[in-house]
């Protein structure tokens, strides 16, 4: 909680200069210096490569206490959201601030249902792609397409339109990026099923086999949605509030967001984590060997899906999966292997001082892999799905940037370390410095001609 015994400003000297910069407090008790004044007072601006210490703006939406493992969403902790709610009601938290009643949830089931549809049209467009995209670029195209599809003058009713449909469609296409990457037929949305037994069904029913929903899966897959569904200022969502601060529509805002999950370092670590995971199976299956990788400098090894800028204790999404993981293939009797490797992994890492010196514990890829593995997603998938669980969060955080009143598009400054001024040399009087292959191609092909 804040400390009003905190002092209220910070003092800075700087040869025989001193600047008084305000200091603010959030409602758990973090502080910052506003350094919006710095420049201007000083000529000084700031550095921080990666951010590591520097917010980018003051949010509501959601808390993460990285030393104690504390992860809330509007001030409810995930754990209880996790074993109460519903991925839906959690969109719902997080954009609109509370929770639904009974009637805005269903309302916004009723909503959701109805715009699970894609124009027809969007069956050319993912024809139009090779058969073996990655989903990944191809959700981001497919959503930035949207925007294409509903191009009305902004307004708060096409606002609010946009966020249903992206809610409603994700999932759709998602399925359909799947469907076309295995050369089945697209299935259509089914309105009389729930988010994510419908997502299952486009995902695995084909035109000559129905596919009948687990509802263990259902229920795990909905458990992963709301895990995932927001992260504070994380890379991609400080992507989404980026794009989003020169007033770019939503539906770019939200690709833009896909493209960067779509890293190893973020989102695309759940898939390196069961490439992982399987390559010690497929190799000598000693995960003491692949840690001891891992802390090697020499090696390129990392052990993905362990460690967080955030989280210097255990990822509490990770220690939810891994309860879950243990559950859903003990129930569906699927090969316990990579779950094992996992666990072998974690006990191994969490007992070696590297780890434990550098604050290294799972984060909430490391398990999720083994989950979406038991229940048949492909991997190449599992950076989809993250996408699909980030969505609320990332239409949260646009929502709310555009509604601050302090906000302006966003513009970092930079410390220039190029060449200093120096007058241009007419090529005839420039030396021939190192010739490049090209070059001597080019100048051979010329003296044949
Ligand atoms: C997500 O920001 C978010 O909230 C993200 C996310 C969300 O919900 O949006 O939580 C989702 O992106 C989770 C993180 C998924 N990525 C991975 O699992 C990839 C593996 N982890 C790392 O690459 C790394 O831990 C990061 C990228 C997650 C964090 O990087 P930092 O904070 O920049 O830390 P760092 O790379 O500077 O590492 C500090 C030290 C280094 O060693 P030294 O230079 O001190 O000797 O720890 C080492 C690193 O080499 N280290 C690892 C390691 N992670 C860090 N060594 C081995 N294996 C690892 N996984």
């Amino acid at each position: 909680m804040s400390d009003p015994a905190a002092p209220k400003t910070v003092n800075l000297r700087y040869g025989d200069e001193s600047v008084e910069l305000p200091v603010l407090s959030g409602t758990e008790g973090e502080r910052a210096i506003d350094v919006s004044s710095l420049r201007a007072k000083t000529g000084l601006i700031t550095l921080d490569s990666g951010y590591g210490n520097t917010g980018s703006c003051q949010s509501a939406i959601t808390f993460i206490d990285g030393e104690r493992g504390i992860l809330r969403y509007r001030g409810y902790p995930i754990e209880q959201l996790a074993e109460r709610s519903s991925f839906l009601e959690v969109a719902w938290l997080l954009i609109k601030g509370e929770l639904p009643s009974r009637a805005e949830l269903a309302a916004l089931r009723e909503e959701v249902v109805r715009h699970t549809l894609l124009h027809e049209s969007f069956t050319q467009f993912f024809s139009a792609l090779p058969r073996d995209a990655h989903p990944m670029p191809v959700l981001a195209a497919a959503v930035g397409a949207l925007a294409t599809f509903y191009q009305e003058p902004e307004s708060e009713q096409l606002i609010h339109d946009s966020c249903i449909r992206l809610l409603a469609k994700m999932p759709t296409i998602a399925a359909y990026s799947y469907k076309h990457s295995i050369g089945q037929p697209l299935i259509y949305p089914q309105n009389s099923l729930d988010y994510c037994s419908n997502f299952l069904r486009m995902m695995f029913a084909t035109p000559c086999e129905e596919y009948a929903t687990d509802p263990l899966l259902a229920r795990a897959l909905d458990l992963l949605l709301i895990l995932h569904a927001d992260h504070e200022q994380n890379c991609s969502t400080s992507t989404v509030r980026l794009v989003g601060s020169s007033q770019a529509n939503l539906f770019a805002c939200i690709s833009s967001g896909i493209s960067a999950l779509w890293g190893p370092l973020h989102g695309g670590a759940n898939q390196q984590v069961i490439e992982m995971l399987q390559s010690i199976a497929d190799g000598d299956g000693s995960a003491e060997r692949f840690v001891a990788r891992a802390k090697d400098k020499n090696d390129t090894a990392r052990l993905m899906g362990f460690g967080h800028r955030i989280y210097k204790s255990y990822d509490p999404r990770a220690a939810i999966l891994k309860k879950t993981c243990k559950e859903v293939v003990g129930k569906l009797g699927t090969s316990s292997r990579m779950l094992e490797i996992a666990m072998k992994l974690e006990e191994i890492a969490l007992s070696d001082e590297y780890f434990i010196s550098r604050k290294l514990y799972p984060n909430v890829d490391f398990y999720s892999g083994v989950i979406y593995t038991a229940m048949g997603i492909p991997v190449n998938m599992f950076t989809v799905m993250f996408a699909m669980g980030r969505l609320p969060g990332w239409i949260a955080h646009w929502l709310e940037m555009r509604a601050d009143p302090a906000f302006r598009i966003g513009r970092p400054r930079q410390i220039y370390q190029g060449a200093t001024e120096r007058a241009y040399i007419p090529i005839e009087k420039r030396g021939e410095g190192p010739v490049s292959r090209l070059a001597r191609r080019h100048a051979r092909a010329s003296a044949g001609a």
